[in-house]
């Protein structure tokens, strides 16, 4: 009989540190382990069956196992998974990403977002020839280094043993707002990078103020400082060529991962060409050819480049973020009523296939804007869990706190029975009063 998920993780105790791969993966008595997945449903080894809302932590906008990756996949497969050699794949890859994400003329491939976002910083360092990045409090870039301090609060401490206190000194955390971060340029002349979450923090669950990316394009000419756009969420999410395409804001580097390899691992930098010229090895830059070093055995690797052209071709026709947005926009309808009905106070909100639920006072016209982040991050452990594990029981599962994405594969029974699942939910929370009255 196959093993249930106590059992596995009980075995994976004894096996893996910490018994996962991943630590938000971790629960408490133990996880989830799934078995399969397709569409918009994954099932648990011992036979839950669950709507996803997580979608491989938001790479998958076409749904699991989309027809056209799988084939690409197994073809690639069969005709060899490394060479360790350029190969002609790589090149069409790169040619879809330049075709959808206006910052990309070129791209590097990379192993990871992580990755991503370490390889733009590298080069935005060398390109200004300035050690101090700025960031914003709570955006997420990876794990590395570079990116530790500001991560999460408080923002003036590391989230982790074993790091450099020379990288901490080289980072300004601001909250995002344009004058702080317009004060902290004009007062350090060190800062030569800017890189941003551009959802806003969490892909989005603390939306970024109006006008701020704008603002930030601005700020960086200003200062000679190198723009980062972080867009492993938002890119080809928000749209086929991500937020910079969606709202003409172009940034002078792009970090992408998630979407761009089709849920493999993976991701790429994009940018224009005279900061990508970096990393050229024919082309000298302060007395050296390539100013920046960037290996990788697996960048690009033919696999991940048959699963990242099997879904840019896709994404390139608008249909599957057409189909996850409408599921979306049908979704955050459905939760906004039902809270509405049961008069709790709270709010539903998230740009193109993604949906946050809050609860708590503060919402004015339905909108988070006036909250801030520590009060919609406020929301009490035991309501979120309360939602989460609720949803969970009733064959729901979602990204993270109290938020998801949808897919193209998300269909309109998908979301019913999600709302069915939420207002059951609802209903015990109100009974166990963990949500207030609007
Ligand atoms: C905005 C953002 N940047 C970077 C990363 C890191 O990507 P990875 O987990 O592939 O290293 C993530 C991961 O969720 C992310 O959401």
């Amino acid at each position: 009989m196959a093993q249930t998920s106590e059992q596995l993780f009980a075995q994976a105790r004894g096996r893996l540190a910490g018994g996962v791969s991943h630590e938000s993966r971790f629960a408490d008595p133990f996880p989830k382990y799934i078995s399969h997945a397709k569409g918009s449903r994954k099932w648990e080894v011992d036979g839950g069956e669950y709507i996803d809302y997580a979608m491989g932590s938001a790479s998958l906008l076409l749904g699991h196992a989309h027809r056209d990756v799988v084939a690409a996949l197994s073809e690639q497969a069969a005709r060899g998974s490394f060479f360790a050699d350029c190969h002609p794949l790589e090149v069409e890859w790169a040619g879809l990403i330049q075709g959808l994400i206006p910052s990309a003329e070129r791209v590097r491939f990379v192993g990871s977002g992580t990755e991503a976002t370490m390889l733009a910083i590298r080069i935005a360092r060398a390109f200004s020839g300035r050690d101090k990045i700025l960031r914003f409090e709570g955006h997420y870039h990876g794990w590395h280094e570079f990116v530790d301090l500001g991560m999460k609060a408080p923002y003036d401490e590391a989230s982790s043993l074993g790091i450099l206190p020379g990288t901490l000194a080289a980072t300004v955390v601001v909250p995002p707002d344009a004058a702080r971060v317009a004060e902290a340029l004009a007062a350090d002349s060190e800062i030569g990078t800017i890189i941003c979450e551009v959802s806003g923090a969490n892909y989005g669950s603390v939306p970024l103020p109006f006008g701020l990316l704008e603002a930030l394009r601005q700020l960086a000419d200003e200062h000679d400082a190198v723009l980062i756009f972080d867009e492993v969420i938002t890119g080809f999410r928000w749209s086929p060529g991500g937020l910079q395409a969606r709202d003409n804001i172009i940034p002078d580097l792009t970090s992408m991962a998630k979407i761009v390899t089709g849920g493999m691992p993976g991701g790429a930098v994009g940018g224009q060409e005279k900061f990508m010229a970096l990393l050229d090895p024919a082309h000298e830059f302060r007395g050296r050819k390539p100013a920046v070093t960037h290996k990788g055995t697996f960048n690009g690797n033919p696999l991940v480049a048959a699963a990242g052209v099997a879904a840019l071709q896709a994404i390139k026709t608008g249909e599957p973020n057409r189909l996850a947005d409408a599921a979306a926009a049908r979704l955050r309808d459905g939760l906004r009523s039902i809270i509405e009905r049961h008069q709790v106070a709270g709010a539903v909100y998230g740009e193109a296939s993604t949906f946050h639920i809050y609860f708590g006072d503060g919402i004015v016209d339905g909108s988070v804007a006036q909250l801030g982040a520590a009060a919609i991050r406020g929301v009490p452990k035991q309501t979120v869990m309360a939602l989460r594990n609720g949803l969970r029981q009733r064959g729901v599962d979602l990204m993270s706190h109290m938020s998801g994405v949808t897919s193209m594969a998300h269909n309109d029974a998908d979301i019913d029975q999600t709302l069915d699942a939420f207002e059951d939910t609802l209903r015990g929370m109100i009974a166990q009063g963990l949500v207030g009255n609007a």
